[in-house]
């Protein structure tokens, strides 16, 4: 029997495929009233950075593929709206429903709002106060844009109410991204296995004794003096202690545009490619140390109570610092270092699990948007 109402679910990049999973399986069961059509915009297409996670995070293969791919930010996001309009016009949802920050984000918000679609944002409210980040731009913009607003942490709500955003439309429902990570955590291998299969057996002494380390915000990467001084920190950490380096395609790029491909050859450094959320899970959840540009993994490593060191001057996520396990390290070489020697003589932070990221969050979402649809549908004349 057809459902009442019709969401269109927008995925683009790696780290929206973790929060959309649960949301779609939130909408599933047969009572439901709403439907899900599922949109890939196509921002990230390769294998290791897209395919592969459907059938880890279970996700039924999109509805509709836009594929947009790279380009300058302009024009990903002018051909996002330009292809995602017709498809609009195809399928005529009730709503749609954007996760994160990415440029697909606020281009499909966008595209939605001058169709008079409301929208619904998931991970609302995030602020890093940096606008040069371009997710920044499109956390302002896409929260402006919609009409139910679901906060993952405290400050997102007290960011929004500060910005105008009327509190009925503000539900605070805890982090999506954790109820995949609760969900898949019982299936992640060891370390030890990661590397065996990365044919890295020796490279880590015992099970825990490595830091892993993922980079690749455009202020950290895109920047020759900056990549390279970063690049030098973890070559001197690497004397102490391994490091593993999943690279992102975009951070490989600019290591061989900027002619510093060479300090991947450290001994102490261990590359792989970017690599399955499970064997992310397990490699997090087994590191002394966890160093990072990414926001994901500021999250990820608050729940599994690993130390955190975020690469950057800011975070968007201020819970994962006064609460769990992550630690602002900046972006200067012997600040990162001193840290570093903290933890491995220390043991760093392992913090608390923050309020709702609890696994059920996406339930809340599923929950808060068919009451708000019923009573749009009863005000209706
Ligand atoms: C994007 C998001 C960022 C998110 C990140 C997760 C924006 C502004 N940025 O950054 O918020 O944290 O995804 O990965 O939306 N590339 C490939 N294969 C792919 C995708 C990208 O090789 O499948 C390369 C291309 O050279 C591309 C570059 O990576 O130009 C950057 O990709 P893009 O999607 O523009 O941004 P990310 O840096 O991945």
């Amino acid at each position: 029997m057809s459902r009442p109402y019709r969401i269109a679910c927008v995925v683009a990049a790696r780290p929206n495929l973790m929060k959309m999973a649960p949301l779609l399986r939130a909408f599933a069961p047969p009572e439901s009233q709403v439907e899900t059509v599922l949109v890939h915009t196509g921002q990230h297409y390769d294998a290791d950075m897209d395919a592969q996670f459907f059938s880890t995070l279970e996700l039924a293969q999109p509805d509709f593929r836009l594929e947009v791919g790279s380009a300058s930010h302009a024009v990903q996001t002018a051909e996002v709206m330009r292809r995602f309009e017709p498809v609009l016009e195809q399928i005529a949802p009730t709503a749609v429903l954007v996760v994160g920050d990415v440029n697909s984000t606020l281009a499909c918000a966008l595209t939605a709002a001058k169709k008079a679609i409301p929208v619904l944002h998931v991970e609302a409210g995030l602020r890093s106060f940096d606008r040069a980040m371009p997710e920044e731009v499109n956390r302002v913009l896409t929260d402006q844009l919609s009409e139910l607003l679901f906060t993952s942490e405290a400050s997102g709500t007290t960011n929004l109410l500060r910005e105008g955003i009327p509190a009925h439309r503000i539900h605070f429902v805890g982090n999506v991204m954790i109820d995949t990570l609760v969900r898949q955590l019982p299936l992640a291998p060891s370390a030890a296995e990661v590397l065996r299969q990365a044919h890295l057996a020796g490279f880590v002494r015992d099970g825990g004794h490595y830091a892993l380390l993922t980079l690749h915000r455009p202020a950290n990467v895109d920047d020759p003096l900056r990549l390279r001084a970063l690049m030098q920190a973890m070559v001197k950490l690497s004397e102490d202690l391994p490091v593993l380096f999943p690279l992102h395609p975009r951070t490989r790029a600019m290591l061989q545009r900027h002619e510093l491909a060479g300090m991947l050859d450290a001994p102490g450094i261990a590359c792989l490619p970017p690599q399955p959320y499970l064997n992310m899970l397990g490699l997090m959840k087994h590191a002394c140390m966890v160093l990072t540009d990414s926001g994901g993994v500021q999250e990820e490593t608050t729940v599994l109570r690993v130390p955190c060191l975020t690469l950057r001057d800011n975070t968007e996520r201020p819970v994962t610092v006064a609460e769990g396990s992550n630690a602002i390290a900046g972006r200067d070489a012997s600040v990162i270092l001193a840290l570093c020697r903290d933890i491995l003589r220390y043991g760093g932070k392992s913090g608390r699990v923050p309020q709702y990221w609890d696994g059920q969050a996406a339930g809340r979402v599923a929950a808060a948007t068919t009451s708000w649809l019923q009573s749009r549908q009863e005000r209706r004349p």
